[in-house]
């Protein structure tokens, strides 16, 4: 009676499965194309071998927002990069993975990555096209193999008319997923901001964004390049190591004394929203990281020289470079819908 039950049970189960009542209409996304912004350098990732369109960008968008590239299906591109938060993970020091698993390192917003020389704060990775691997493989992030992926995305209806779209048949290759992301993560622009809005006469800044640009400009952009906000060179900013996590940073990768402790310049485009802050997430607040520079810049053999003495700030120019910093939030960028998850 129970086997009977459960036999009636999985036929139910089975059927509701291939029907698939779940799939939400597909919504649009317009607009999506290469962008370089007026007066920005050329982007080190093109499109060329990957050229977009609308249907792969949509397969993309659907992947990075799906949880079965995790081991526990639990688990998505978009739990440690959260849109609100710049495509950073909020509030968390260190990402939180499968099983509640703690990474060593923070979550970076995402954004203008076609820009990236390299990827990951120690440049680990150099093509966007095979950076999925490194988060679905890693055993505290999804703890996957790209086989049972493919496996579980084939055997998912939903995935055949999104292929067929995107590739004209529905075979599932990790190439076409890993491109498609490519053309997801790659699109997500960040360019209007009010700086950006300043930049091209449309805004004008308040007394205190004013002179806080001014204090940046001499203070900062050095490391901190306009208009995207990093140099892309990696760099040790005289933060304590940690010692229970012994973060080499670049030397990690390169296996070379003089990169120790070295990790690439964020971009500070959305900063308000993509705390905590450095490498490791030690920072709670823009404050903590200007008190960083003025006050707790350590000195040693790899510290970058323009660091030397620290950067002395007072505290009016503080709360105005963090007036300033804040014109870098760009609403539009964190509420298109087209990089939404409610969208597929
Ligand atoms: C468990 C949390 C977690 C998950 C899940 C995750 N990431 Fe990340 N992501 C991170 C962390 C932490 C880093 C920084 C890694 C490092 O520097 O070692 C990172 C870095 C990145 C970067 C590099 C950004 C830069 O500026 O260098 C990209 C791109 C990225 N992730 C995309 C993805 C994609 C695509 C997926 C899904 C396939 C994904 N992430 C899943 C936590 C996560
Ligand atoms: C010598 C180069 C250099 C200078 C000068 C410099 N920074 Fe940085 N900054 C860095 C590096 C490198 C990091 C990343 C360190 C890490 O991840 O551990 C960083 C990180 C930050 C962060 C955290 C970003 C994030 O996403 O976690 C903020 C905020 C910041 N800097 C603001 C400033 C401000 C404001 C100034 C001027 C007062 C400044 N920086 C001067 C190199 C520099």
């Amino acid at each position: 009676m129970k086997k009977a039950f459960c036999i009636l049970f999985l036929a139910i189960a089975a059927t509701s499965c291939s029907v698939d009542p779940e799939i939400k209409p597909i919504v649009a996304a317009d607009g999506i194309k290469e962008i370089i912004p007026e007066g920005w350098p050329q982007p080190f990732y093109r499109f060329t071998d990957n050229p977009i369109t609308t249907d792969k960008f949509i397969l993309g968008r659907a992947l990075f927002y799906e949880p079965l590239f995790s081991l526990d299906n639990t688990t998505s591109c978009s739990s440690c990069h959260q849109q609100f938060a710049a495509f950073s993970q909020n509030g968390h020091q260190f990402s939180h993975g499968i099983n509640g698993l703690l990474g060593k390192r923070n979550a970076p917003a995402l954004q203008n990555l076609t820009w990236n020389t390299s990827l990951m704060h120690d440049g680990g990775v150099n093509n966007m096209e095979v950076f999925p691997p490194a988060p679905m493989t890693n055993p505290v992030e999804m703890g996957e193999t790209l086989d049972h992926v493919v496996q579980k995305i084939t055997a998912s209806y939903k995935y055949k008319d999104l292929f067929r779209r995107a590739y004209g048949d529905d075979t599932v290759t990790t190439q076409r997923m890993f491109k498609a992301i490519a053309q997801f993560m790659g699109t997500m622009y960040s360019y209007n901001s009010k700086y950006d809005k300043v930049k091209q006469g449309s805004e004008s800044f308040t007394a205190s964004e004013q002179n806080g640009y001014s204090v940046f400009v001499q203070k900062c952009v050095s490391c901190h390049k306009e208009p995207l906000f990093t140099d892309y060179q990696f760099r040790n900013n005289g933060l304590a190591v940690n010692t229970n996590l012994n973060d080499s940073g670049r030397a990690h990768i390169t296996q070379n004394p003089a990169d120790l402790y070295k990790f690439k310049t964020p971009s500070l485009r959305n900063i308000e929203v993509s705390g905590p802050y450095m490498h490791d997430g030690r920072y709670m607040t823009l404050n903590n990281c200007l008190d960083h520079y003025t006050s707790s810049v350590v000195s040693g053999p790899t510290l970058d020289p323009l660091l030397n003495a620290g950067i002395s700030l007072d505290a009016q120019e503080k709360s105005d470079i963090i007036a300033f910093l804040k014109t870098l939030t760009d609403h539009q960028f964190l509420s298109d819908k087209r990089y939404s998850e409610s969208n597929q």
